[in-house]
């Protein structure tokens, strides 16, 4: 199969500048393709800007300036954003471009020509900040059900594209998976959707309301919905050299179907996307492209939400963090790992800048940085700096790193389910391949690990004295490792890898005993906390890992992790932690909440007269029959909490797991339901 990936990212509202969600979704999809490349395939990677309707022309009156000036000022905000983030887009599109301009009028006319566009005297709920209509039905109290915000009501003449005829061929596509979404779940969402009557999309938006947009070209009085422009975005530049339509030549489709860019990219594509904009991508989208005579997308990545405190990073609730002032404080390297392993895609995440200082010193300063130091210099020590070679046989610990690292880079293999008895093993190039990035790091560093792990235990530094080849042999192979490890991280730390093969003088992808390694400075610096550590004497009456102070801040030994809750200004006396009031109950019963995605709806026995409510958000990973009849952890003396219009007294106590995924916890052996847990 031809290994080629197409990747987009949606194209960005130049109402504001960006923030860090559009810079996550900008590295996931650059690191997709990178990814592609490391194994070999050939990419084309596409972003760009959307620029017309209702939300750009709004910020432009705000500034008092023309639409026009606003968008060819701030478009370069995001275009110039990009390769500082070390993200190497072959395309940036802008939809004010006149090819993007082309296509759409293009698209529009020949629709109107097959008769899949007509116009109908239409009255509705509009919002305007969302610019869509909503059903009488949809709407909230007189409020968008998306937003919140009032919806005014509006009555004009408007053209529709007849969405509706392709409901059953749409629900065909995403069940057969010819078009793919992923993570599953997100899937399931759209065949729910797709289980009430599709209506038809209003595609126009009249003049006299909204100017700034693309004409219909059958219809002066109207510009194109921004939607039904944006997403057009995507086949645009795969036809270059498109010319304007004329009445004689006006359809898209056969000049697509020619186009030498169309037939080797769409076959290949991956639209990245949030989960907000799911609907527009798994439902418009390809319905407008069959219309077209044209298949659909083969792939949706559907990503989660970066949240601040819970809450979706949005300009509006003023809580966005400003990717440039996290690149110049990390790195570009720092924050693309960051993004990708701390984001499970499809989940949403927290993020916090003590996340962030974590994860560069647990796993970039301490497992690589330090690994590459620590070996480099047990070379300069004992073998004047150069490559030692590897003559002997490895030992068990070695011998596991070694397999460990082959298996890693396999190439992507079909297994037959049948022959798989144990765990499969997923190697880089099938978990990337899925886009499942947060796994394909966990995996490269716990390469790292293992490295490390031969460094204890085989122990060089020691051996060297007795036993020089059996020292050798084990750096080799460790310096190999690392080798590997840098290799398939490059699609996420370009920089930092290249600056390890670098040192290791990496020639033809291998290693060669006997060069000169080159030493430097630590790659990833460890950063500290902000406040200060504990006295010595509190430290030695903590239970578990040995910690030290490290300057101003604490370390865990064994992970080099600097540990938050250690921090004196999040410590907590142990008569506030008993006035929380966790207890041990018995699930009785535990189902959905109708219309809501994450709620179940737990009756829970805790040894009260009535059993007790309790609402909690984990419906999308904890099936409610794993609940049913088990003992759980909850907090009691919470005030009582109204959740879609049910109250909730008290919650359950859950962890996440490597994936972001929930978990319940329960008691190792029944104990009595209501017992406090202490
Ligand atoms: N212009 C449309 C997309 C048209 S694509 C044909 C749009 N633009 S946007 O600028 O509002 O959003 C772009 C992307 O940023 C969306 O995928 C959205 O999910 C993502 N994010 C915006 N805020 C986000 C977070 N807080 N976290 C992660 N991504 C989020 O929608």
């Amino acid at each position: 199969m031809t290994n080629r990936l197409y990747v987009t990212t949606p194209i960005y509202y130049v109402n504001d500048k960006p923030h860090i969600g559009h810079a996550y979704c900008t590295i996931l999809a650059d690191a997709l393709a990178r990814y592609t490349r490391l194994n070999g395939g050939e990419t084309y990677f596409l972003t760009g800007t959307d620029e017309h309707g209702q939300k750009v022309q709004q910020a432009a009156e705000k500034r008092g300036v023309t639409p026009q000036a606003h968008v060819d000022e701030l478009f370069s905000a995001f275009k110039d954003l990009w390769p500082t983030l070390a993200c190497a887009p072959d395309r940036f599109i802008r939809t004010t471009e006149p090819a993007h301009q082309n296509v759409v009028q293009r698209a529009l006319w020949q629709l109107h020509d097959q008769g899949l566009i007509e116009d109908r005297a239409f009255e509705g709920w509009y919002c305007v900040p969302d610019e869509r209509f909503w059903t009488e039905k949809e709407i909230v109290a007189g409020n968008c059900p998306d937003c919140g915000r009032p919806v005014t009501r509006l009555q004009e003449r408007n053209w529709f594209f007849l969405m509706s005829r392709f409901q059953d061929r749409l629900i065909a596509a995403v069940q057969s998976g010819e078009m793919a979404i992923v993570p599953a779940n997100r899937a399931n969402e759209v065949l729910g959707f797709l289980r009430e009557p599709l209506q038809d999309l209003c595609i126009s938006r009249p003049k006299s309301r909204l100017s700034w947009g693309i004409e219909l070209p059958f219809d002066r009085d109207f510009v194109a919905y921004v939607w039904f422009d944006a997403l057009l975005n995507y086949i645009t530049a795969l036809a270059p050299d498109l010319p304007p339509p004329t009445a004689d030549d006006h359809a898209l489709t056969p000049h697509l179907l020619a186009s030498p860019a169309y037939q080797k990219w769409w076959p290949h594509v991956t639209h990245c996307l949030g989960k907000d904009i799911l609907t527009t991508h798994a439902v418009y989208w390809p319905t407008m492209l069959l219309a077209l005579g044209l298949p659909v997308p083969q792939r949706l990545v559907t990503t989660g939400w970066w949240l601040m405190d819970d809450a979706k990073m949005s300009k509006s609730v003023g809580n966005v963090v400003d990717p440039l002032v996290l690149r110049d404080k990390y790195g570009a390297d720092v924050m693309r790992y960051f993004f990708l392993r701390e984001m499970a895609v499809g989940q949403d995440a927290n993020f916090s800048e003590e996340a962030v200082i974590r994860r560069n010193n647990a796993d970039l300063a301490n497992d690589l940085g330090n690994l590459l130091q620590r070996v480099i210099g047990m070379c300069v020590r004992s073998f004047s700096g150069k490559i030692p070679a590897a003559t002997r046989a490895p030992s068990h610990v070695l011998a596991d790193a070694i397999a460990y690292m082959q298996l890693l880079q396999q190439p992507q293999t079909t297994r037959e389910p049948e022959t798989v008895t144990t765990r499969e093993f997923e190697t880089v190039a099938v978990t990337a391949g899925q886009a499942r990035l947060n796994r394909t790091l966990t995996d490269t560093m716990a390469l790292t690990q293992k490295l490390n792990g031969v460094l204890t235990s085989d122990a060089p530094f020691k051996t060297v004295l007795t036993d020089r080849e059996a020292a050798a042999t084990t750096l080799f192979h460790v310096l190999d490792g690392i080798v590997v490890a840098a290799r398939l991280l490059a699609p996420v730390i370009p920089a930092a890898s290249a600056e390890i093969l670098r040192r290791l003088q990496v020639r033809d992808g291998t290693l060669h005993p006997g060069t000169q390694l080159i030493e430097g400075p630590p790659l990833f610096p460890k950063r500290e906390f902000v406040s200060g550590g504990l006295p010595v004497e509190e430290l030695h009456a903590q239970p578990g890992a040995a910690m030290a102070t490290s300057g101003r801040g604490l370390q865990d030994f064994r992970t080099g992790e600097f540990r938050a809750e250690r921090d004196p200004s999040n410590l907590v006396d142990i008569e506030t932690f008993a006035r929380s009031q966790l207890r041990v109950g018995l699930v009785l019963a535990a189902e959905a909440v109708p219309k809501s995605k994450k709620l179940l709806r737990l009756s829970i026995e805790l040894g009260e007269p009535q059993p007790r409510q309790i609402l909690s958000g984990i419906a999308e990973t904890i099936a409610p029959a794993d609940l049913v009849g088990r003992q759980v952890l909850v907090i009691a003396n919470l005030p009582p909490r109204l959740m879609m219009g049910l109250e909730s007294h008290g919650m359950l106590l859950v962890a996440e797991d490597a994936d972001g995924k929930r978990v319940a916890l329960h008691p190792a052996r029944a104990v009595p339901n209501g017992v406090l847990v202490k």
